[in-house]
């Protein structure tokens, strides 16, 4: 491998955003026919640089060599008709366009005067497609797929022209652990094609097996590189990147089961035109309770979230402290305790950071407001520091941390939280494991939690539901769950 020139090479790249410096001074090289993988905390600068290979984000200084020809500051078209992919963390397909046309798009001559896709680019839009697993779905819209084949069209799109360096932000992100393996089986054979990737994800175990080298960033600079094994033993990373296991929080009781249950639903079925998404869940969850509900993409998770909630139209009953609830709205249901940190985040993207926790806080006193953002920036301590940063500028762990907080600052009687983990540090997701353990022993919450990554769903719960093709198919404590109903999670 070390014997080609580098099809990447990063010298002295920097980036300053007004007083923050996201990357300083980063120097890597990566080879035709590696997979770098790049690891840091939330907010270390590994979509900046990403993104300043991209040419989406302009560097500050240093330089970018793409198989030895500069090409920092140059405008996206020109970087990637040179020879460069990306897939993005988040994933923004046309939406009125089909798959297919999705990944034609990519193939246009980058004249404005010959808009027609060139000769034979449908045909290789198509192989293409089939390539990355989306040949049963050519002619569907975006809206429609499930969320894997969101980010399989974009790993398509990446490699439409072909290129030599294809850059992958978080692709295994929000992924069941099937889904995971496909994803790494097909990033392996653009290695074998001879390309040239940077991956970024905090699926760990799954960067680890796949990269060739790893480097790992914090706060903007590269504190190791090497093996992933290496780069993992290393005291620094574990430190501030891979933190400790999570430990279970076992209760000493069992909240009270006496009284009546603060959350009652009752055969609750929710359809999307012909699709059902939801068929007569019945569920319970007592006063101080913590339940999780554990299903992969699709299961109907974040649509039973969403009834609750009062989103989304549903039938079947729902009883909130004992009293059944009618069409309420989803401000009065808020107001009357029921808060969702929705996995979709909602937050006001062209506010701060501050401004979006102030909202959160309108009905508390100056004092109480004070003392629960302080509270809410020992949690996350990286937003503290960037409380005036508009909150679409956030890395993506930033904003997944920010709509936590926002919830938490609403003061919930139930908090209702779907898939908080995605994108997540490790490191982070040990401290958010605390802070709900400490939130349950010191007040009264009752959480409701929706996840696929069972490592996190169990330790916190004292009840477990597991929802399949919109039905719960099981319910149990988190002791009997590796044995009754782990298979396809463990
Ligand atoms: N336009 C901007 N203005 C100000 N700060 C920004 C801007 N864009 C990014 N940042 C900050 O730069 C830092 C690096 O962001 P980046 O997106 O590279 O992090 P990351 O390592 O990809 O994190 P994550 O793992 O959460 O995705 C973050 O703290 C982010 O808030
Ligand atoms: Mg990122």
């Amino acid at each position: 491998m070390t014997n080609q020139p580098p099809r990447l090479e990063l010298s002295r790249l920097h980036k300053r955003f007004g007083g923050l410096i996201a990357v300083k001074s980063f120097d890597l090289a990566v080879y035709p026919g590696e997979i770098m993988g790049l690891i840091g905390p939330n907010g270390s600068g590994k979509s900046t640089i990403m993104q300043m290979i991209m040419g989406v984000v302009k560097p500050t200084s240093g330089s970018i060599l793409l198989d030895g020809t500069s090409i920092e500051g140059k405008p996206v078209y020109e970087i990637a008709r040179a020879g460069v992919g990306i897939v993005f963390q988040h994933s923004r397909p046309l939406r009125l366009q089909t798959v297919l046309e999705n990944i034609l798009l990519g193939l246009l001559p980058d004249s404005i005067t010959r808009l027609r896709p060139p000769h034979g680019a449908r045909a290789r839009a198509t192989a293409i497609a089939e390539e990355c697993g989306l040949g049963a779905v050519l002619q569907r819209l975006p809206a429609t797929l499930p969320f894997a084949d969101l980010r399989r069209l974009e790993l398509a799109k990446a490699i439409a022209r072909d290129p030599g360096l294809v850059l992958i932000d978080e692709p295994f992100a929000g992924l069941t652990r099937g889904e995971v393996s496909g994803f790494a089986a097909l990033i392996s054979r653009f290695r074998e094609q001879g390309r040239a990737v940077v991956l970024v994800d905090h699926n760990v175990k799954s960067l680890v097996s796949l990269a060739d080298r790893a480097a790992a960033l914090y706060l903007g600079e590269k504190i190791a590189e090497g093996t992933p094994a290496q780069v993992m033993r290393d005291e620094t990373v574990r430190r501030v990147y891979l933190g400790g296991a999570l430990t279970a929080h076992p209760r000493a009781a069992t909240p009270s089961p006496a009284g009546p249950p603060l959350l009652e639903v009752e055969n609750l079925s929710v359809t999307y035109g012909k699709a059902q998404a939801l068929d007569r869940v019945s569920l319970t969850i007592a006063p101080g309770e913590f339940v999780s509900i554990v299903g992969l993409n699709g299961a109907g998770k974040t649509s039973l979230f969403n009834a609750i909630s009062g989103l989304i139209p549903a039938t079947g009953t729902i009883r909130w402290n004992g009293a059944p609830r009618r069409r309420a709205t989803p401000g009065a249901i808020a107001r009357a305790g029921i808060v969702q940190c929705p996995e979709t985040r909602e937050l006001f993207g062209a506010m701060s950071v501050l401004d979006n926790l102030l909202l959160a806080a309108q009905r508390f006193e100056a004092t109480e407001t004070a003392s629960r953002l302080d509270w809410l920036y020992t949690l996350f301590p990286i937003l503290k520091s960037r409380i005036h940063q508009e909150s679409r500028t956030l890395s993506g762990g930033e904003q997944q941390m920010l709509a936590i907080a926002r919830a938490l600052m609403l003061k919930p009687r139930l908090l209702i939280l779907d898939e908080p983990t995605l994108g997540l540090a490790p490191v982070i997701l040990g401290q958010l494991s605390e802070a709900l353990a400490r939130l349950r022993e010191t007040t009264d919450i009752t959480i409701l939690l929706g996840e696929q990554n069972v490592t996190f769903a169990l330790p916190h719960a004292d009840r477990v539901y597991v929802i399949e093709h919109a039905r719960l198919v099981w319910e149990g404590p988190p002791a009997r769950f590796a044995a009754e109903a782990g298979e396809g999670y463990l």
